[in-house]
């Protein structure tokens, strides 16, 4: 199950940052919220094109401590790729990483051999040219390493970046646009460091089952940081680029916002709220008013996600699992909220345990302080977007998939993270699909914790859970869905323009532990 650690403190033995990072940051005065850099590419014969650079770095996260890192053209994540619908671009990756790597566009519509999935790798000293049109709505989506086993490591280190197209529909639209200024990308990242600040990031079956998580928040690479308003409503575009951890997002003072934005697009109308709910892979446009002028927090409570949908039922106990289906190793869950189930006294002292233990703590993922003079907000729309009509009629068949974790001696020896009771075979096709139709996908959930599955190619539309309509939010363009422990998720997709049939798509489980365990399937798209 993924053995190797690349440029990664070996967890064993470890000294951790965790307990000692208050003093740390404390001791330093808060950072301010960095911005990536916003890379709109050349334009190069009617195409847009990107120089992408993979390559190891050195990041500060705490003041006068190094972390080795891996970023794109930058120590750590990547710029903001900037693209409007209907542009044709051409992404030129070179690597100076130490191992094989990818690079996928995560949410785009495009042929299969530019997808950067695990059959498009990136060689150490290779380069890889993916060109594809952007037939996208304005939205953000994100890039990140698809590497063979090796994506939860990669994105750890931080192979991930943004993308934000644009389109002329939504420029028309009287929302905030100026980049870093009222409109933010937030990276959301868990992260644990070693007390030499190395990133840490640890292969025991605990960690591999449950996801690997910190205790550490990052946001845009920087801890808990700081943003100064200068407007009275602020867009914030939040993903989830998390290994595992699942998040609600909400302010402190339980202020209510407007939800514009999911996956895929913009809402037909904006949606007022007070929390938005994204596992790993998900993303949400959020609008926030600051026009009152007082600091404001925004939090983020790290979710149960064991137990049978009620976000709160632990494993231990549950009696949905026998004790003779228990592996000597610890990897169980202890009872939730409680430190101390099964766990050793040296183990939720060296904290990794109690990262993973203490699911349900809150982040504070950014405090923004609104300046003195600002500009002043905008009137928000009535009507954000048109969207496809969703017709279960037009569907042709219905898939089944079913997501299992193989408990116990079966996942010990690996093998156990399976889906329709199959683990990832990159030799091996596992759905056809015909071009120019709309089907259904089913996605079970016969495990314990909630999953995110993900499929590329497509923007879904959520049909309904248990025969329950999604709620409002859910009701945009997905390609990433939280699927609940015993629930079957209904989506209806649309297969459209690229066919081959050598060269499949992924569907996988979101959580990057899982998906590198065996989590996921391959379908092609044929003609
Ligand atoms: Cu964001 Cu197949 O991944
Ligand atoms: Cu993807
Ligand atoms: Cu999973």
């Amino acid at each position: 199950l993924g053995a190797g650690v690349l440029g990664i403190a070996a967890y064993a033995g470890r000294d951790l940052l965790i307990g000692k990072k208050a003093t740390l940051a404390s001791a330093t005065a808060r950072s301010q919220l960095l911005v990536p850099p916003l890379y709109s590419g050349e334009r190069e014969g009617g195409e847009r094109v990107f120089d992408l650079n993979l390559r190891h770095g050195v990041s500060h996260f705490f003041e006068g401590i190094e972390t080795p890192t891996i970023g794109i053209n930058q120590p750590y994540l990547g710029p903001t790729l900037e693209m409007h619908a209907g542009d044709t671009v051409r992404m030129n990756v070179t690597s100076d990483l130490s191992e094989t790597a990818t690079v996928h566009w995560h949410g785009f519509h495009l042929p299969a051999r530019a997808d950067g999935g695990p059959h498009q790798p990136i060689e150490p000293g290779g380069s890889w040219t993916a060109r594809f049109d952007v037939r996208q709505r304005a939205a953000m989506f994100w890039y990140h390493s698809h590497a063979h086993r090796r994506s939860g490591p990669q994105v750890y280190q931080g192979l991930a970046g943004m993308i934000y197209v644009r389109d002329s529909a939504s420029e028309a639209l009287d929302l905030p646009n100026d980049y870093g200024i009222d409109d933010i990308p937030l990276v959301v990242q868990d992260r644990a460091f070693a007390r030499d600040g190395s990133l840490v990031y640890s292969t025991r079956m605990h960690n591999i089952m449950m996801g690997m998580m910190g205790d550490t928040m990052l946001v845009n690479g920087v801890v808990e940081p700081v943003f100064e308003a200068k407007s009275d409503r602020l867009r914030l575009r939040l993903v989830n680029s998390s290994n595992a951890r699942f998040y609600r997002f909400g302010f402190d003072d339980g202020r209510s916002f407007h939800q514009i934005g999911t996956d895929g697009g913009l809402l037909t109308a904006p949606l007022p709220t007070d929390n938005v709910v994204l596992a790993p892979g998900e993303r949400a446009q959020v609008i926030v008013d600051v026009s009152d002028g007082r600091p404001v927090s925004l939090l983020a409570d790290g979710l149960e996600i064991m137990g049978m949908g009620n976000m709160g039922r632990g494993m231990r106990g549950s009696g949905s699992m026998g004790d003779s289906d228990r592996p000597t190793d610890n990897w169980m869950m202890g009872d939730r909220g409680g430190r101390g189930g099964m766990m050793g006294e040296e183990e939720r002292r060296d904290g990794m345990m109690g990262g993973m233990m203490d699911e349900r703590r809150r982040f504070t993922v950014l405090d923004i302080q609104p300046a003195a003079s600002r500009r002043r907000a905008i009137a928000m729309p009535r009507q954000l977007a048109t969207l496809p009509q969703v017709d279960p009629g037009n569907a042709v068949r219905t898939r089944r998939f079913v997501l299992d974790m193989g408990m116990g001696m079966r996942m010990m020896r690996g093998g156990g993270f399976t889906i329709n009771g199959k683990s990832m075979d990159t030799q091996r096709v596992d759905e056809t699909v015909r071009v120019n139709t709309t089907e259904i996908w089913q996605v079970e959930n016969a495990s314990m914790m909630a999953h995110p599955f993900h499929i590329h190619d497509v923007q879904f539309r959520i049909l309904d859970r248990n025969g329950r309509a999604p709620d409002a939010t859910e009701q945009g363009l997905k390609d990433t869905v939280v699927v609940y422990p015993g629930e079957a998720v209904r989506l209806l997709l649309r297969f459209e323009d690229y066919t081959d049939p050598d060269l499949p798509y992924m569907y996988h489980c979101h959580i990057l532990e899982h998906e590198d365990a065996g989590m996921m399937g391959q379908f092609t798209v044929t003609a």
